[in-house]
Order: structure tokens, then sequence, then C-alpha cells
């Protein structure tokens, strides 16, 4: 094997954010990017010599190339083993398992997640490190500081390799195992929950409707659902993957996720839905003619846990990133097990599932998990609200009405104001933030504010400190919001404001999450200066 060394320079912008670097399709399709942004990644890990790594990715277009060119440098970065989907597809679940299973040194992950994909579209990767998870700010910073040095790279002087078929082939020294995807996995979540019940449920006429959105998570969800635990033919649908996903957005949520939400609105719905994501980490989970919040899901699944062999001891902890609402802090409570509450992004709780001082973990973006791997993972929760329901003999309404009488309900909503300047989604952030302790005190639309300030996070396991994640503003009446510029968009700013109302158990719960909303929805809104900084009235998107 002929090794080239390649001269390149740095490119700016490879700063890895939320979940990986993530940047327009064409922009990855650039001469030496991804190389760059590869060959970063090696030298911040003290290069790649003599170890082992899993590669795949969620199918979207450029996915098979990028492969390619990954699988080449890692050989010429001297690797010894490189464990890849068949066909270069792996979900992000899958991947951080096979990390685990084989214990390799880490991970390359290749997705934009739900950002949509096409040449025009999204491209991502992100480094998951030997955890499973993916790597922590120390080691983001570093791969960035290599970015900015960088001179050269190696990648070896080779064919293509044939990914299509499940076997071992080589690459001058370095193996490459072709994996069926889905095998591994699947044996991870038969070892975790009931799969005898759950046959038992889809046999007494209990039906779902599992939308894949055109992603990776099709192939699993077949072979799970209708193969293993007997769901009918059909249950899985959008299930073959695409490399654009089908035109759309592969975000499960009620916006992109419309036709199911549709269907389960309908008179004549199934008796559970979901759907995933992109890259098979997200979830979204409906009942018929209800809509469960991923806050919400998170402490249903935290209080129900145990009913599923997995956890059928017991949770140590429940962690949520600060923006998800406060519904499993409530469990937490009840249950005297720790809750944590991280910044946003998976990366936060894998120290802490790493210590062992959390079982469960989530987001409100839809983005559930446990100590099972060290990312969230889509079917998953769906798997364990199955779990849950073919024990409880209950509907997910009833579920979640017993919830709220228990526990009482957070109503909550995220409205995303997309595409604006980032010049200006700066200064209404550094306007607020300047404000910040002088709201304590002042009305807004006739709302309190009992108190505000700047989430930073303490790690407790390693003491790092991360700062600016994020404004909260408690108001009286127990309402929050929370403020953020999102960090995984490719174009402009977004600003995300995550919008909570908490109802006690004897209170009215079946409000339109909307509408019990609105007041804390128009004092935010005039408290951050909305309008005045961007001319916005409302959101382009509301989950
Ligand atoms: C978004 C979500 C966040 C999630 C991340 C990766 O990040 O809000 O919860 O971890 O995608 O899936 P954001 O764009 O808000 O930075
Ligand atoms: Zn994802």
């Amino acid at each position: 094997m002929k090794i080239q060394t390649i001269a390149t320079r740095p490119i700016e912008g490879q700063k890895p954010g939320t979940s990986g670097l993530r940047k327009k399709t064409r922009v990855f399709m650039g001469p030496g990017y991804l190389e760059n942004f590869v060959q970063a990644t090696f030298n911040a890990i003290g290069g790649a010599k003599n170890k082992t790594f899993v590669v795949g990715g969620d199918g979207r277009f450029f996915n098979a190339r990028a492969i390619q060119t990954i699988l080449k440098m890692a050989a010429a970065n001297g690797a010894s083993k490189i464990i890849v989907g068949r066909n270069g597809l792996l979900s992000t679940p899958a991947a951080s398992h096979l990390i685990r299973l084989h214990k390799t040194d880490g991970g390359l992950i290749l997705s934009a997640s739900h950002n949509p994909g096409g040449i025009d579209q999204d491209f991502g990767v992100k480094f998951n490190t030997s955890n499973g998870g993916p790597a922590p700010e120390g080691v983001t910073e570093a791969i960035y500081d290599q970015t900015r040095a960088l001179d050269s790279f190696d990648i070896a002087e080779a064919g293509d390799l044939d990914l299509s078929k499940v076997g071992e082939t080589e690459l001058g020294s370095m193996k490459i195992r072709v994996i069926d995807p889905v095998a591994d996995y699947q044996d991870l979540m038969a070892s975790l929950f009931d799969f005898d019940k759950i046959r038992e449920l889809f046999a007494s006429g209990f039906n779902v409707r599992f939308d894949a959105l055109h992603a990776v998570t099709g192939p699993y969800a077949k072979a799970i659902l209708e193969g293993e635990l007997g769901a009918p033919k059909g249950s899985v649908v959008n299930a073959v993957p695409l490399k654009d996903f089908g035109g759309g957005h592969p975000d499960p949520n009620p916006v992109w996720a419309h036709e199911l939400m549709d269907l389960m609105m309908s008179g004549d719905s199934p008796d559970f839905g979901a759907a995933s994501d992109g890259d098979g980490d997200r979830n979204m989970i409906v009942g018929r003619g209800i809509y469960v919040t991923p806050s919400d899901s998170l402490a249903v699944l935290a209080a129900n846990a145990h009913l599923a062999l997995g956890y059928k001891s017991g949770l140590s902890g429940v962690a949520r990133s600060m923006p998800t609402s406060a519904a499993c802090d409530r469990v937490a409570e009840k249950l005297g097990i720790l809750s944590a509450e991280t910044p946003t992004g998976w990366k936060f709780f894998g120290n802490l599932l790493d210590a062992g001082r959390v079982t469960l973990c989530g987001e409100e973006s839809a983005g559930t998990g446990s100590n099972h791997i060290r990312e969230k993972d889509g079917l998953w929760a769906v798997l364990l609200w199955l779990n849950i329901l073919a024990v409880r003999r209950q509907s997910v309404g009833e579920v979640l009405s017993d919830h709220w009488a228990n526990y009482g309900r957070d109503y909550y909503s995220r409205h995303d104001y997309e595409a604006i300047p980032t010049d200006v989604a700066n200064s209404l952030i550094h306007d607020l933030r300047s404000r910040l302790t002088d709201l304590k005190g002042q009305s807004f639309a006739g709302l309190k504010v009992s108190d505000a300030d700047e989430f930073s996070y303490r790690d407790p396991v390693d003491g790092s400190i991360s700062e600016k994640q994020g404004i909260r503003i408690w108001f009286e009446g127990n309402a929050r919001a929370v403020l953020r510029l999102s960090g995984t968009g490719t174009e402009g700013a977004t600003l995300r404001v995550y919008l909570e109302q908490y109802a006690p158990p004897e209170a009215d719960h079946q409000l339109d999450a909307q509408s019990a909303l609105n007041t804390v929805r128009v004092a935010t809104a005039d408290l951050c200066r909305m309008e005045e900084f961007t001319g916005r009235t409302n959101p382009d998107v509301v989950t």
C-alpha cells in the first residue's frame, strides 16, 4: 500500500458544535475539507497507529464517499482495524454500542442527524471516544486546535473497497470488518426488554406505526418490530434509507413527522405511533390522539423503567439537559434518586453515565437514552415504551393521565426562530445578559420574574466547567423560559425559546399546551425584546 502525504492548509471554521462538525454537504465535498478534519481528529487523539475504530453513517448523500476516504486515511495513519457497517450504514446508537462491544479506540459517525440530506443540504462528522459517547469538550477543542495547525494529511493510494458484503478485507495491514449493522444492536435490545411480553401485546391486536422517515432506523425497526416481535408487516413505514430522506427533514417531531401525527390524531389511528431521525438517535412517541412531549416521555420512562428487564433493579439517577422540563426531576424526587441538570448536548451525560450516577438521560429535543450505550437511542425509547405498555396494559393516554395525576403536568414547548442574522441573535443574547440582574422583580405581560441567570455547568466527575449555556428566567407561578442559540445549525443563527408552565396534580391537565403557555410566551418575547431585535413576532418552528 502506498501512502500519500498531501500538503494542506488549515481551513477556517472546523470547530465541532453541539454534535460534531456539521456543514453544508458541498462544503464537506470541497478539496481537503473532510480530510483535514479527519486528520485533525487522528492527531488530536495521539494518532491512529495500532488503533481500532468503528465507522459508519446514516446513509445520506456523501456518506459512501466519505467512508472510503476515512478508510484510506485510517490505513495511512496506521490504524490496525476498522469495523464498518455494511454499505457504510450504522445508526448512531448502533455505532456507540459497537465501540463499547468491541472495545475500540473510538468511532467516526457520519451524519447531520435530523438535518436534511442531499448535495445542497447538510453533512456531518462526529468523533466518539472509547466509551461510545460523543467526544467531550476537551477532545473537540483539541481537534479544533489541530485543524488550525494542520499542514498535511495522509491517505492510502488505493481503489474503493467493496463494503456491500459482510466479511473481512484488508487495506495494507489494516483489517476491515464489514458487519451487519443491525444484528448486535438487536441482541442488545433483546437483553434489555421483555420481548415475550411485547410479542404478546402485538398478538393481542395492539397495533403500531413506526415512521422511519426514509432514514437509518428503517432496517433496525423492520428487523426488531416486524421481524422479531411480530408486529404486522407494514407497521414500519418509510423504511428504506434514502440519500435525501425523500426530500424531507428526518426530524421526529409534530412538524416534520406530520403524516404520522395526522394519522395518530385521526379517528382511526393505531394504538401507538413512533418515529426516529436521520441517524436513529431521536424519537417521537404518539398515542391515539395524544402527542407525548420528549420531556414527559423521559419522566414517564423514569417512573416506569423498572417494569423492563434491564432496569428492574431501579435507576441510580436521571439526568436531563437544562432546557428540558422539570417533569423528570419530580419523578427522581419521589424515587429518592439523583436528578442532574446538564448543558444541551449528549456529550455532557457521558461522565455521569460512566460514573454510574445516572441510568436514564434525556433532552427536550426528542433524545432519550440510558447507560446501555453512550448516545441517545430512538428505537430503545420506543421499545421501552412498548415494554411498559405491555406490562401496564393501558393506552398511552391513560399512562400520561395517571402520570400527571401523580406528579402534576409540566406544559412545555420549544419555539425556534430560524435563520436570524448571527449578529442580531448575538446582540439579543448579549442585551439580555447585560440586564439579567435587573430582571428580578420586574413584570412582563403581567408575569413577575422571580429569578434569572445564565446557566454554567461544573461537571461533577471531572470538574470541567462549561459557561454560557443558556439564559434561564423563572416567573412567579411556576413558569420558566430558557433562551439559547443553537449549536447545530449550518446557516445564520437559530434562537431557541423553551417555555414551561407547571400545573400541580389537582389542576386541569387537559389544556392545549400552546394555550397553557401563552402568558409565559408573551412575557418572554416582551422581556427579550424579540420584535425589536429580530423583527419577528412568531417562531418558525413550534415543537
Ligand atoms: C440540538 C438539540 C440538542 C441535541 C443536539 C444534537 O442542539 O437542541 O438537544 O443534543 O441538537 O442532536 P442545538 O441545535 O440546540 O445546539
Ligand atoms: Zn440524531
